[in-house]
């Protein structure tokens, strides 16, 4: 993939390194910050033999087809705030895909875009030493995936018959996230996106079951509810830190942190 220094005029990038190959653009950007590496290195790899999704589930990335990278930062914020810069990931995706390419995706709360009802983008957000790595995941020009994620993952490419430049998606992806940031650094908080966010939101005003994640490893990976016991919540949308707020049958309000659940329309 090649770049023209264009990628450079926007604020947030100081450095972009691009592979062919590599395990997963995650670890290249933590053995970065290790060795001191500067706030704003995008790493970028045209495939991961190793691609990582969140739950130790594995992210598919074959050569060509999706965007893969990881952009390293070192805000100077308080650690409880850090769940907040994967919700502007998503959501800086999703107004590039709207505002340059006419693509209407929702947001499932915290890390995942949908097209369709399915998912094409995942965000994998990681916390080490002084840095944090954003983990970004999108299905492009997919023409196919496995039997087994086929019911619940597209591409960019099967859902609107058009390939795209992963590098100019790539740019305005960063351009939007660079806005977003910044603004966030400032008010340390996402009260000024919630309403945008919430009319993205796929759960928004909608009943839902709320998952412990030491059960979604145990559903099957067709996503499909398996234990009718779980309770059923209504969603009324996010918070200013970024927790999602629920209401349950007996209308109390309980606000729901990233990290420890998953959650799944009642359909
Ligand atoms: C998820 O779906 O749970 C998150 C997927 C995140 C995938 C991206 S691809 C670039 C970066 N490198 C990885 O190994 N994972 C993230």
């Amino acid at each position: 993939m090649i770049f023209t220094s264009s990628i450079y005029k926007i604020p947030i990038i100081k450095n972009v390194i691009v592979y062919d190959e590599t395990d997963s653009t995650n670890n290249r950007a933590k053995d970065f910050g290790k060795n001191g590496c500067v706030d704003g290195t995008l790493v970028i790899s045209d495939c991961q033999t190793a691609g990582r999704g969140r739950i130790g589930r594995s992210f598919s990335s074959p050569s060509g087809e999706g965007i893969y990278m990881s952009l390293l930062l070192k805000p100077e914020i308080d650690e409880s705030l850090i769940s907040q810069v994967t919700l502007l990931s998503g959501l800086a995706i999703s107004r590039a895909l709207n505002n340059d390419f006419q693509i209407n995706t929702n947001i499932k709360w915290p890390n995942d875009l949908l097209l369709n009802q399915k998912k094409i983008t995942g965000i994998l957000t990681e916390k080490c030493e002084d840095f944090i790595v954003i983990g970004i995941g999108i299905n492009v020009n997919n023409k196919q995936f496995d039997e087994s994620i086929k019911d619940i993952a597209t591409s960019l490419y099967l859902e609107t018959d058009k390939e795209y430049e992963r590098e100019e998606l790539i740019e305005k992806i960063m351009k939007e996230f660079s806005d977003l940031y910044f603004t966030f650094l400032k008010e340390q908080n996402l009260k000024s996106i919630i309403d945008e966010y919430n009319s993205k939101l796929i759960s928004y005003d909608k009943d839902i079951y709320v998952i412990p994640y030491e059960m979604t490893g145990k559903l099957n990976n067709s996503y499909q509810i398996t234990d009718d016991t779980l309770p059923i919540f209504h969603c009324m949308g996010i918070a200013p830190d970024g927790s999602l707020i629920c209401r349950d049958s007996s209308g109390k309000l309980s606000q729901l942190n990233t990290g420890e659940i998953s959650i799944r329309n009642v359909h």
